[in-house]
């Protein structure tokens, strides 16, 4: 039997709309391409470093990519835990977390962070990183890390997938009260994104990404267009 590549296999499952699309259902992605390619395509994503503190005191420090601002005034931030995580326990039980930048200095740092530690490890000191303390709230910051938010939680959410079916995932919003931002980032008071060199996740793997000042481009908002103060 000839073997088909999983591009020809994907145009044999999808629909044919166009010659130019690859076109499939989700539920059936890995019949139509090696990996599901959803978190490189919504990506790269920003990293929601999240320190927090178990109401026994012990610091925990993880990334979470499922993450991004929600809103401006006041900043809400969120980020989906899939599973129950110590992260979003410690965020029940205390109100509290940090928000810490990944700059490309730390990425190894954020990469080990991830590890599965039980509940009385203080992660802070299993990847070689300082804790400083918050101003508001009793969760730690990064010390190395440039940028920290400290929040405190507004809601947790359990998702729900299209059929209202309950998932083993929870969203975290918390609202920024107290920010830390090293000073040569800012140019007389303007906050360089590219100089504090924050990492992004992209697809597979291991993808990162980082940015540079030749990316950068400028749009001005239309004429018309409302600021909703
Ligand atoms: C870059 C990166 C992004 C991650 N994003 C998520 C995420 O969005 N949601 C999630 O549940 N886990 C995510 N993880 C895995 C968690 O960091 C990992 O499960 C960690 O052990 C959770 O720690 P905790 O139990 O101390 O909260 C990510 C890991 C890495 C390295």
């Amino acid at each position: 039997m000839k073997q088909t590549s999983f591009g020809e296999e994907a145009l044999r499952l999808g629909s044919q709309d166009s010659d130019n699309f690859i076109s499939y259902a989700q539920s059936s992605v890995l019949n139509a391409l090696p990996f599901d390619p959803y978190a490189a395509i919504v990506g790269p994503r920003p990293i929601g470093w999240m320190g927090t503190r178990s109401k026994e005191g012990v610091a925990n420090l993880s990334p979470y990519s499922f993450f991004n601002a929600l809103n401006h005034n006041p900043p809400l931030l969120g980020f989906a835990s899939i599973g129950y995580k110590d992260t979003i326990r410690n965020i029940e039980e205390t109100g509290e977390f940090t928000w810490n930048l990944v700059s490309r200095d730390i990425a190894s740092q954020m990469n080990q962070s991830s590890v599965s530690a039980p509940p009385n490890v203080d992660e802070f000191d299993m990847v070689g990183l300082t804790k400083a303390s918050s101003r508001l709230i009793g969760a730690p910051r990064v010390a190395e890390s440039p940028v920290s938010l400290e929040c405190r939680l507004s809601q947790v959410v359990r998702l729900k997938d299209s059929r209202g079916e309950d998932l083993d995932t929870w969203f975290v919003y918390g609202e920024v009260v107290y920010v830390h931002i090293r000073k040569d980032l800012l140019d007389e008071g303007v906050y360089n994104t590219v100089r504090a060199r924050p990492v992004f996740r992209g697809g597979g793997l291991s993808d990162y990404f980082e940015i540079i000042e030749a990316c950068r481009f400028a749009m001005r908002k239309p004429e018309d267009y409302k600021h909703d103060k």
